[in-house]
């Protein structure tokens, strides 16, 4: 029956080019790990874990003076790994954001200690709604209601300063005497759309699209608006040359 194990190599193999035994170089410990691993804080320029020959290791330096300790234990197949700590400023800032995760979670989701954007906008309404307020109550705000109009309507100065928005804006369709052209005449006693104070302001206001007159609270002001009304009023029982014949019904004032 024939050997089966192989012929054992007589010497060492002249093909490798690996040194062998103590008399080609040192002796290398074996590869120390955990808690076997030799104390190592500083890099070791004696190390045995040094190919022999190999220029000087700098010593590993981050910042002026500093030098980096080695990680103990952490020495594999001869190769040491630095202790590089992340920068102050960054593990501060790790850490703070740890902290302040929980702190705002149950601040703005359970105890509400933490305003969210809900409650500000109800805090932004509120204070607006006391803006509105306080300039109801101060502010100065041009009257618009039923008594104040029918005082707009017989007041000559606000007649005055109408005029020229009713020759730039009205005079087109009403004429610029108001005695109609598209638009009825607004100097008969005649009313299409009725002649009371809030009726007047009404029509110039919102106009009759359907008809051909635009809203005019698109272009004048409420107060421009209430000059160019009295405006109108002014023009009553002027009888202009070419008068456009009556429309709507009679109103006698
Ligand atoms: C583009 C044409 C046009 C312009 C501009 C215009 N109007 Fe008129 N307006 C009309 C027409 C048309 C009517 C009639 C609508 C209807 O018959 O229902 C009318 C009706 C009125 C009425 C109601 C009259 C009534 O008999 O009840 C008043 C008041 C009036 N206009 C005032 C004005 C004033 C003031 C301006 C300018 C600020 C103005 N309008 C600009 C076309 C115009």
């Amino acid at each position: 029956m024939p050997d089966p194990t192989p012929p054992t190599p007589a010497g060492p193999d002249p093909a490798d080019p690996r040194p062998t035994g103590a008399a080609s170089g040192p002796e290398l410990p074996d590869a120390a790990t955990g808690d076997n691993a030799p104390d190592q804080t500083t890099p070791d320029p004696d190390s045995p874990l040094r190919t022999p020959g190999a220029p000087e290791l700098p010593e590993a330096a981050v910042g002026e003076g500093a030098v980096d300790r080695v990680i103990e234990g952490h020495t594999y197949d001869g190769i040491r790994e630095y202790d590089n700590p992340m920068p102050g400023w960054w593990v501060a800032l790790f850490w703070a954001g740890i902290v302040f995760a929980p702190v705002y979670m149950l601040g703005v989701h359970v105890f509400d200690w933490i305003d969210d954007y809900g409650d500000d906008y109800a805090e932004a309404g509120r204070q607006l709604e006391e803006a509105r307020a306080l300039y109801a109550a101060t502010g100065p705000s041009f009257k618009t209601d039923p008594g104040a109009l029918a005082e707009y309507a017989s007041d000559a100065e606000m007649a005055a300063a109408g005029e020229a928005d009713f020759a730039a804006i009205c005079a087109a369709c009403h004429g610029q005497q108001g005695e109609g052209v598209i638009g009825p005449n607004l100097t008969d006693e005649y009313w299409v759309h009725g002649a009371d104070p809030e009726q007047v302001w009404t029509s110039i206001a919102e106009g009759f699209p359907t008809k051909g007159m635009p809203p005019m609270q698109d272009q004048l002001g409420e107060q421009e608006r209430a000059q160019v009304m009295a405006y109108v009023y002014s023009l009553q029982g002027t009888d202009p040359p070419g008068a456009k014949a009556p429309e709507g019904e009679l109103v006698v004032m």
